[in-house]
């Protein structure tokens, strides 16, 4: 079930937030501490408002909520609006008997013992959780990873606490995001959403239920994901979880923070995590996991999917790809033979290997030379000072591999002077704006354009394809356009 928590400062403002919320959740939480004074004496009406269970909450201000009165009121408070119809009461784990809870009891209203760790994980965390769920409330932990161990910690709740069939559990902040996706594989009741997310980690209803489709997870649900630091803005969940429901296939893909490759490689066996996709810095970390790699990850020496392949990690750099596909056909027609490849560095040996590979003479210019001529003895190439670019002027086809140019530096262009022709093809590798300074001129000149964001979609349909063993919905492919900005 997904638990939308609702926000708003009055009864009516909530119910609007339940109403636009409708279609993505199963149940809300009505925060009584969030409300303005005048609407708390109302808020036993609220359950007649809506028609999904309604938990109330009164959460105090050490326990992340606003409520700053004593905290005789507040459990008066909520013995009064306990006179509605409420589903549940959230009630924290240190409250001794209470007439709140006497009364909920009386009333037949479940009780959530909640406890919160806005620093890490209690170390009692298992016995807790049985603690409660043997005097028959329901023990909710909401408690805050610092590492993908204190996420495997949280995962083992599932095995260490089998017996306890009613419990909530998740992880906030960026480490605890894919316990709240994958709250299911956690055997948590539901899990929490808001319109405007007020916990740390959270994230909306919407999300939830379009994009992750969360309550649909079982047993069977293969899982992927993308690994990085930092990686909760990565586009890849929008281009690979809408692919898994056009091929019908029972599979999600989230995001990953991940501190330690090592550690995320004994998640992944514990989750049985089926492949996933590698972002900065980890791209070369992963490679000592992996039992088998294609020619251009040992070529790159960096890798971007890995895949459970007949108990193997096997690695693979889709960027390869992505990037030269475009390419190809005018590179076979000799169209292209010759290119100018600004910058040295891990993008860079994608692009310079690609191009080599095909036949391409390549010269690699870049700020710091000795990177560039590093690089251009590996891959056979020429190499020069950034400053010298222009002199390159008859090249085919240039490619822009470095950061600059990128928001927020959209004034940024590394080759400020260059002379483009109508005749030749630009490659822009940045994506965020889709026209850097550089592709302005470019166009200007009449150029031939390559974008960014086309090569990453790219990229990630050649994942979708590596996950799955299937091409990637042609009928979707016009929605990651849409989705740009
Ligand atoms: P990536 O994996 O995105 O390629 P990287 O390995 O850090 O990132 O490489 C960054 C590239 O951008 C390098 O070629 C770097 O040039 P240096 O090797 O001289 O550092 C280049 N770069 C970054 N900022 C730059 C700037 N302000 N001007 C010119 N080149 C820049």
């Amino acid at each position: 079930m997904i638990c939308l928590v609702l926000t708003g400062s009055t009864i009516e403002e909530n119910v609007s937030q339940f109403e636009r919320n409708r279609e993505y959740v199963d149940l809300v939480e009505l925060r009584i501490d969030l409300l303005h004074e005048s609407s708390r004496v109302r808020a036993a009406l609220f359950p007649s408002l809506v028609d999904v269970p309604v938990i109330v909450t009164i959460r105090r201000q050490s326990d992340g909520g606003r409520y700053a009165g004593p905290e005789r009121s507040r459990l008066a408070l909520l013995e009064s609006i306990l006179d509605g119809d409420f589903a549940y009461v959230d009630i924290e784990y240190d409250v001794k008997r209470s007439i709140a809870e006497q009364k909920a009891r009386g009333k037949g209203i479940r009780i959530i013992r909640s406890t919160h760790d806005f620093n890490g994980l209690p170390d009692d965390i298992f016995h807790r959780i049985s603690k409660i769920a043997a005097k028959g409330d329901i023990p909710k932990l909401a408690v805050t990873p610092n590492s993908i161990i204190d996420l495997i910690t949280l995962f083992r709740v599932r095995t260490e606490l089998k017996g306890v069939d009613e419990k909530i559990v998740l992880g906030m902040g960026d480490f605890g995001l894919p316990s709240r996706i994958l709250y299911k594989r956690m055997g948590s009741l539901w899990t929490y959403c808001s319109e405007i997310p007020i916990a740390p980690g959270q994230i909306t209803a919407r999300q939830m239920k379009t994009l992750y489709h969360a309550d649909r997870v079982d047993d069977r649900t293969h899982i992927y994901g993308v690994i990085g630091n930092p990686v909760l803005h990565s586009f890849s969940p929008r281009i690979q979880n809408p692919g898994f429901r056009g091929i019908n296939f029972n599979a999600i893909y989230l995001p990953f923070p991940v501190d330690s490759v090592r550690s995320f490689f004994i998640l992944a066996e514990m989750l049985h995590i089926s492949g996933f996709s590698v972002t900065v810095p980890h791209k070369q970390a992963v490679l000592p996991y992996l039992g088998k790699i294609t020619r251009e990850v040992k070529q790159i020496g960096s890798c971007n999917t890995v895949v459970r392949s007949k108990n193997l990690w096997v690695g693979m750099n889709t960027d390869y790809y992505g990037f030269v596909e475009p390419l190809v056909t005018e590179i076979d027609a000799k169209k292209i033979q010759s290119a100018l490849v600004i910058g040295a560095g891990g993008a860079a040996r994608a692009v310079v290997w690609a191009l080599r590979n095909h036949g391409c003479k390549v010269t690699i210019v870049n700020r710091n030379v000795d990177r560039a001529k590093h690089l251009a003895m590996e891959t056979m190439a020429s190499y020069d000072s950034l400053d010298n670019a222009n002199e390159y002027y008859k090249v085919d086809l240039v490619v822009q591999t470095t950061s600059v140019g990128m928001v927020p530096d959209v004034d940024g262009d590394p080759i400020p002077e260059y002379p483009f022709n109508r005749n030749q093809v630009v490659y822009e590798l940045v994506y965020r704006p889709k026209y850097t300074r550089m592709m302005q001129r470019a166009l200007e000149a009449g150029c031939r354009l390559h974008f960014g964001i086309d090569m990453l979609v790219r990229q990630g349909k050649h994942q979708f394809e590596a996950f799955t063993g299937y091409h990637y919905p042609k009928r979707l492919e016009h929605n990651l356009e849409l989705e740009e900005d």
